[in-house]
């Protein structure tokens, strides 16, 4: 853990307006001796005869951008931020917030504390606890209400997200926003307050509570119907209708309380869980300096190829995509387009901002345009013959020092850098789909992988804000990286549930009531049938493994999921959500008596331990075979890439609940059903006899 600095906060004077300059890098978080420092200073500044108003600012990337999450499992520290915000609040001089970078969360109620805030242009500010599994504990609830009102307020907490100062300035959230220097004008901002400053009380006065309540009322009950009412989510609309009405302090003690029970919740100890182990695996041993990078070339405008494209314009990169032939081109460009023309119609760009968007686009069926990219990613169809082929091509046409990239989400990587001619400079840059939406990527490394040129592509998942986890492949290790591996355990645990009695429907029920979005057949027929079962066809099996056909037969039937609107479900022309498909269950019923499989059942809990067993086994062997470095990383991976519920923290996270131990004997119980799915890794086996948790590990 860093250390935090010893004396993360100064008190300096500019005539008589003392500012009080917060330190602590990398991201100014609120910790004890930040706070320690506030307090101090604060208290210095009034009683000073000489200060006639307080400027609050921060050196360094941003304004403090929250109470520091480390210390959230830690005996709590005085001054609370909460009573730090009230002792602001009810400070006899005027004080200024002078905001930059991101102020969120316990750092924007440190600013809603001061009587004033300046921003500058590119500041953005939020209260993002949500995302946490908390609420503002720091008095955001009944500030914001009392700032921008009660609606906006719920929004602004309920939606996580930051706005810019701009739209901050005109809920009424920010008082000045300024172009030049933040601290020049926050502290002529103060000079001019001499006069009496705004205080709780006056922001207290609801013209209209009533309409509020309603508006309370109608989300809450909405949440509650879309099934998205977490507990935090629930308890910031109860204090904001506290805000609405009872007097400030009642309304914080309430917030206190829910705060305290929201950080006590499992979900939240997941959320931090997911927050740190995300930040954790974008850090990577390779600490060679990334290669720059300004043009990227992709191979290949399917909707892989041309969703990473969109995700490279949308972060300011200049694009070649290579597409085959004019009708290749043309769809490209189709899908492209209307990417642009949906996100216009949204608002969630201006006409100008998609048309100069597609200016950094160039579209042609030329490899040799790419020799001035600096990253080339290829993203043909999952063959290894074309991709071996157009990798080669690749190679001949990239100029030297660019880094090369594949997509495979299965090949040998090794076999694919070999064919570029130069495999230290190649990687896998493994996207998900939507890859103009999907956070994650993993970044595959070989064992000839050049350190800058992983690195380079480290940099360049970054810049595209998406979550980097490295994934380490060796020749002859299982193939598919991280996500595809453990999906692959989890279906086929799926599968022999479905084959010993289990329905579609209720495997799907027992994950969603898990936290799933969809169940596993759910999931199988959006994604299309028969992209599993040619994945399946093409790999290799041991004539011992245990295998699953009912697939096979299913898509023999011609029954490929929602695009034939028949797979596990049946999909009426028009629907997405499916309803039982009856020739199915009649499929896996015949299919249990050819083979002389007596139908058992099972419960939910029965189902939804089995799947997350076989999720943690197949985790331990890739920790086990180093293919994934932390447990933290497989969390990451099946967060964001296969809607593992955020909440839970992840399969290795939710291990920890139990013991090594307890796992590697339950494993030990279905053991013989089928060895190649349920032989408890090594790694378990390690644990269990060290009496260590995975949390140990990362
Ligand atoms: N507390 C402790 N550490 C924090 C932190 C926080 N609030 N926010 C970020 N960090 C750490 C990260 O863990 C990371 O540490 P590392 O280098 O050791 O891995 C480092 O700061 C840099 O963070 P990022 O890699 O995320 O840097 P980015 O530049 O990509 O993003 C950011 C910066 C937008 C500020 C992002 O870090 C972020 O979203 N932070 C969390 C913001 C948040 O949730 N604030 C609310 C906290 S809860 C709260 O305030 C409760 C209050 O209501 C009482």
């Amino acid at each position: 853990m860093k250390q935090a600095p010893k004396h993360p906060v100064r008190l300096e004077r500019q005539g008589s307006i003392a500012l009080i300059v917060i330190e602590n890098p990398p991201v100014n978080a609120l910790g004890g001796a930040v706070r320690r420092g506030i307090a101090a200073a604060l208290s210095a500044a009034e009683a000073n005869p000489l200060v006639t108003a307080i400027v609050i600012c921060a050196n360094g990337r941003t304004f403090p951008a929250g109470a520091d999450i480390r210390e959230f499992n830690q005996p709590a520290q005085e001054p609370g931020l909460g009573q730090l915000c009230t002792m602001i609040e009810t400070c006899s001089k005027p004080v200024v917030a002078a905001l930059h970078g991101t102020a969120l969360g316990g750092g924007l109620e440190l600013a809603m504390g001061a009587h004033f805030r300046i921003a500058s242009t590119d500041a953005r500010v939020g209260l993002p606890e949500i995302n946490l599994g908390i609420l503002p504990g720091a008095g955001g609830t009944q500030r914001l209400p009392r700032l921008v009102g009660a609606e906006l307020a719920m929004d602004m907490m309920l939606a996580g997200a930051p706005v810019s100062a701009g739209i901050a300035a005109e809920m009424g959230l920010i008082d000045r926003v300024t172009g030049g220097d933040l601290r020049e004008a926050a502290v002529a901002f103060a000079r001019e307050l001499s006069m009496p400053h705004p205080t709780a009380e006056q922001r207290g006065q609801f013209s209209d509570a009533n309409a509020y309540m309603a508006a309370t009322k109608a989300r809450r009950a909405e949440l509650k119907q879309t099934g998205q009412a977490s507990r935090a989510a629930l308890k910031i609309i109860d204090c904001v209708e506290a805000a609405l009405l009872v007097p400030i302090e009642t309304g914080l003690e309430m917030e206190r309380a829910a705060f305290e029970e929201c950080l006590r919740s499992p979900e939240s100890q997941g959320m931090r869980h997911a927050f740190f182990a995300e930040r954790a695996a974008a850090k990577f041993p390779e600490d060679a300096p990334p290669r720059d990078i300004s043009r990227i070339g992709i191979v290949g405008g399917g909707m892989m190829g041309a969703g990473i494209a969109i995700a490279c314009l949308q972060r300011g990169f200049d694009v070649t995509l290579v597409e085959q032939g004019e009708s290749g081109v043309n769809t490209a460009l189709e899908r492209i387009g209307t990417h642009y023309e949906r996100a216009i119609a949204k608002g969630r760009l201006s006409e100008a901002q998609g048309a100069a968007a597609l200016t950094h686009l160039q579209l042609t069926t030329k490899l040799d345009t790419l020799g001035d990219a600096d990253v080339i990613i290829e993203a043909v169809g999952e063959d290894e013959e074309l991709k071996l082929r157009i990798l080669k091509e690749i190679g001949d046409q990239a100029r030297q020092g660019a880094v090369l990239a594949t997509n495979t989400s299965y090949l040998d990587l090794m076999r694919l850098a070999q064919a570029t001619g130069r495999p230290n400079d190649t990687v896998g840059l493994h996207f998900f789909a939507p890859a103009q939406v999907n956070k994650l990527v993993e970044v595959a490394v070989h064992d000839d992988a050049d350190a800058s040129a992983v690195s380079t592509a480290q940099a360049l998942v970054k810049r595209l804000g998406k979550v980097a986890v490295r994934a380490k492949v060796s020749s002859g290790v299982g193939a598919g990286y991280i996500g595809n591996r453990v999906l692959e355990a989890y279906r086929l645990a799926a599968d022999i549930l479905l084959e010993e009695g289990a329905t579609p429907q209720q495997i799907d029920t027992a994950m969603r009531g898990f936290g799933f979005k969809m169940g596993p057949y759910q999931v199988a027929d959006m994604s299309g049938l028969d992209i599993a079962h040619a994945r399946r066809q093409s790999s290799p099996r041991d004539a011992d493994a245990r295998y699953v056909e009912i697939a096979d037969k299913i898509v023999a039937q011609g029954w490929l999921g929602q695009k034939t609107h028949r797979g596990y479900y049946v999909y009426p022309e028009g629907a997405r959500d499916g309803v039982p498909n009856g020739d199915v269950l009649k499929l896996i019923a015949a299919h249990r008596a050819e083979n002389g499989i007596t139908e058992q059942s099972f419960t939910e809990a029965e189902i939804r331990d089995t799947l997350l067993l076989t999720m943690v086994n197949a985790g331990a062997q890739l920790l086990t075979e180093g293919v994934a470095a932390r447990p933290g990383d497989v969390d990451t991976v099946m967060i964001h890439g296969f809607g593992y519920p955020r909440s839970r923290g992840g399969p290795m996270f939710e291990a920890d609940t139990t013991t090594p131990a307890l796992i590697m004997r339950r494993l030990e119980a279905l053991q013989a059903q089928a060895p190649n799915l349920w032989t408890p890794a090594p790694l378990l086996r390690e644990l269990a006899r060290e009496r260590r948790k995975f949390a140990d590990l990362n």
